[in-house]
């Protein structure tokens, strides 16, 4: 297929409005990547050359999104909602350019897969000239109904136009399309508005390509894979069946996991071989784990690269631009952000690590701050290699403190410490022999004074 040029209009005039959202549907997401992000991958990894996307008025946000997802797709106005056909139609100037094959996808079905795509292009590189991508769910309603004869798909019946017999098939339109590219335009010049919602319907191709004597398929897939999101339960159901495609891929390839279900990956994690991940562990955007790392219960991880045999949490938190160490520690209630920490590094208890590096096999104890924040700017802190730093260390940056240096439990470091140096920054020790003892029998001797009165 690779020899065959291919262009994918994608749909996203709709304005969502089951949503209830200030935000346009498609850019809701799904495993932390908008669903319109989802659909263009699918189409460039199903080899389109060429994407479409057609929107409605006012669609700012959307053009900002694929301008930084898919720089070189095209979009596309339709000013008025007049139907599917009218929406592809709105890409006309797209498919004018001549493509072997056209591919028309929904922003609103994320889950579609490049697999799909290949099945449905492989039909139109047979000579089929329309394939239509079915399925079966468990309530066909609402859905365009496939009418088959022989292998041919003669008809789509939309809900509304259909009749009773009609309406009980339950193989039905999933909204993906795939043309060949020659005669496209002339077919959809023949579609018009004559239906119960008086839309240009694009299912309508398939009985002006059959009056023509053209091959037309329906190629089954999977329901999942097509399951549409209108509203916000749609939503959440689509989100369930992505993760649980993540979480099988990362068993697949080597990952534990005793409660997947509380497992939750974004759209791009990448986990190695004998990773062991406990429950209730949140994988935002931009996560690599490599092997044999485990990250105990309660961790959110976001932005972070994680080398091998590092052990993380439980309750840590990794947020973008950390970057963990092969065999590093991070433990309990530690947040690490825009970081870097050695390898064999411990920061094992109670810590916040903002903007700083530190070294390899170095020691933070609990408590230890980096200040990284004067209220107006950030600064760096730098800690060298087989640092000791006590509990409840400050550290305001920017400061440095070099290799092999030790630092006071309790200090407040405000300039660089020297390597092999100990720093002590806090008041110095004072004790009085007996005091604790006298006053004791001073306060009790008050008090029962007060109560003879
Ligand atoms: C459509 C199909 C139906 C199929 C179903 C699958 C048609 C006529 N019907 O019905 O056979 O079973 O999808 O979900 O195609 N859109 C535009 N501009 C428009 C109209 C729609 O961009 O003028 C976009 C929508 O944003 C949406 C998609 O096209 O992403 C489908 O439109 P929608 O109105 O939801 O079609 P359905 O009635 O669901
Ligand atoms: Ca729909």
């Amino acid at each position: 297929m690779a020899s065959r040029t291919c262009l994918a209009i994608i749909l996203a005039a709709g304005e969502g409005t089951r949503m209830k959202s200030a935000t346009p549907k498609v850019l809701h997401p799904i495993g932390g990547r908008p669903m319109l992000g989802h659909v263009l991958d699918a189409a460039t990894e199903g080899g389109a050359g060429a994407i479409a996307v057609v929107v409605g008025p006012k669609a700012e946000a959307l053009t900002a999104f694929v301008g930084s997802a898919a720089p070189s797709a095209t979009m596309h106005v339709q000013a008025e909602r007049l139907g599917t056909a009218h929406a592809v139609l709105a890409a006309k100037d797209a498919i004018a350019r001549g493509y072997d094959d056209v591919l028309v996808l929904y922003g609103d079905t994320p889950l579609l897969t490049a697999r799909s795509l290949d099945r449905m292009r492989a039909e139109l590189a047979a000579g089929t000239d329309v394939a239509v991508a079915g399925f079966r769910p468990l309530d066909p309603s609402g859905y365009g109904r496939l009418i088959e004869d022989e292998g041919q798909l003669t008809a789509i019946v939309e809900e509304r136009d259909a009749n009773a017999k009609q309406r009980k098939v339950r193989y039905v339109n999933a909204g993906i399309m795939g043309f060949r590219g020659a005669g496209l335009l002339a077919l959809l010049a023949k579609i018009r508005n004559d239906n119960a919602k008086h839309e240009y319907y694009l299912t309508d191709a398939v009985e002006h390509a059959n009056k023509a004597g053209k091959r037309v398929k329906a190629i089954e897939v999977d329901a999942d894979e097509v399951a549409g999101v209108n509203d916000r339960q749609q939503l959440s159901h689509a989100e369930g069946l992505f993760q649980r495609v993540m979480r099988e891929t990362a068993m697949a390839e080597g990952a534990t996991m005793v409660a997947p279900a509380t497992v939750w990956f974004s759209y791009d994690t990448k986990i190695g071989k004998d990773v062991t991940i406990e429950p209730n562990v949140f994988f935002g955007p931009g996560v690599t784990v490599a092997d044999n790392v485990t990250i105990r219960a309660n961790s959110h991880i976001e932005g972070a690269t994680i080398a091998s045999g590092a052990v993380i949490g439980p309750f840590a938190r990794l947020r973008p631009g950390a970057v963990i160490g092969a065999r590093a520690h991070v433990g309990n209630f530690v947040e690490v952000k825009n970081t870097t920490v050695g390898e064999g590094a411990k920061a094992n208890h109670l810590s916040y690590l903002g903007d700083a590096d530190i070294g390899a096999r170095t020691n933070l104890g609990a408590g230890t701050i980096t200040c990284n924040y004067d209220g107006f700017d950030k600064h760096r802190t730098t800690i060298g290699a087989d640092v000791f730093v006590g509990s409840n260390t400050a550290l305001v940056a920017p400061v440095s403190v070099g290799d092999g240096a030790n630092i006071a439990a309790g200090s407040v470091i405000t300039h660089d410490v020297a390597a092999d140096a100990l720093a002590v920054a806090r008041a110095r020790q004072e004790d009085k022999p007996g005091w604790a003892k006298g006053y004791r029998q001073r306060k009790a001797a008050e008090k029962k004074a007060r109560k003879g009165k």
